[in-house]
């Protein structure tokens, strides 16, 4: 039936050749196993994507029933307490591939010309995970999210002259409280995602264009 089904769009809008277009393409001989880790990276990016989505079914994000919904989920959500440690332990996950990726390419030398924009969309790409991983951490809005986040926007303070602006901004005001809440959770399911897929989308074109790296 799928079959059927294929072919019938496929008459229509040529996706055959679209697919090969796209897919088939030859690896180059010297392409190994250190050539995974972009893809890995990718792999559980979309999980997290996944896991993220059946998460904010039931996430409330408001300093009044944020942290009982993720007990929530936790507790009472089948395979709920499944879905949140993928996506907890997949954040670290994502982390450690995206360093071990930037490894890679580094020790190749894949950085150099003609490849430096893409490197630099890499930096880009690299931000944007951190920035999942810190707007992530407050949502469970305990303890350990609460006071990680006063310290860390902080941080961002302690920089000359334009400290208080940056606190203002990261935190909606002067102190830690349900804007920052709403404000970190929109950072974390819209404007990142956004950002995310809009330059994955750079990264891999670029890739095609320029083909992998030759060997060292
Ligand atoms: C969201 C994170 C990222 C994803 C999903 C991703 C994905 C990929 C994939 C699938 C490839 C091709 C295969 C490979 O080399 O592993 C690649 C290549 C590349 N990536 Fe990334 N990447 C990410 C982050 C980064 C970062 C942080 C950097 C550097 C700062 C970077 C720089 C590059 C460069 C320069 C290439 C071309 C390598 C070559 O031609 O040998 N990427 N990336």
């Amino acid at each position: 039936m799928f079959a059927k089904a294929y072919d019938w769009l496929d008459e229509r809008l040529n996706i055959k050749g679209q697919v090969k277009e796209i897919l088939d393409h030859p690896v180059p001989p010297h392409v190994n196993w250190l050539y995974c880790f972009g893809g890995i990276t990718f792999t559980l990016i979309m999980l997290q994507i996944v896991t993220g989505i059946f998460l904010v079914m039931y996430y409330v994000p408001s300093p009044d029933h944020a942290y009982a919904s993720v007990e929530y989920i936790s507790k009472e959500v089948t395979f709920g307490k499944l879905i949140r440690n993928m996506h907890r332990l997949g954040s670290s996950g994502v982390v450690v591939m995206v360093v071990v990726h930037l490894l890679r390419v580094y020790f190749h030398g894949a950085y150099k010309k003609p490849r430096e924009l893409n490197w630099m969309v890499g930096v880009f790409l690299l931000m944007v995970v951190m920035g999942f991983g810190f707007t992530g951490y407050l949502l469970p809005w305990d303890q350990k999210a609460y006071w990680a986040t006063v310290v860390g926007t902080k941080m961002a303070g302690s920089v000359p002259l334009m400290g208080e602006f940056i606190i203002k901004v990261a935190r909606g005001g002067m102190d830690l409280g349900a804007v920052t809440l709403t404000r970190f959770f929109a950072l974390h399911i819209w404007f990142l995602p956004a950002i995310l897929l809009g330059m994955l989308g750079a990264h891999f074109f670029m890739i095609r264009k320029q083909g992998i790296s030759g060997p060292m």
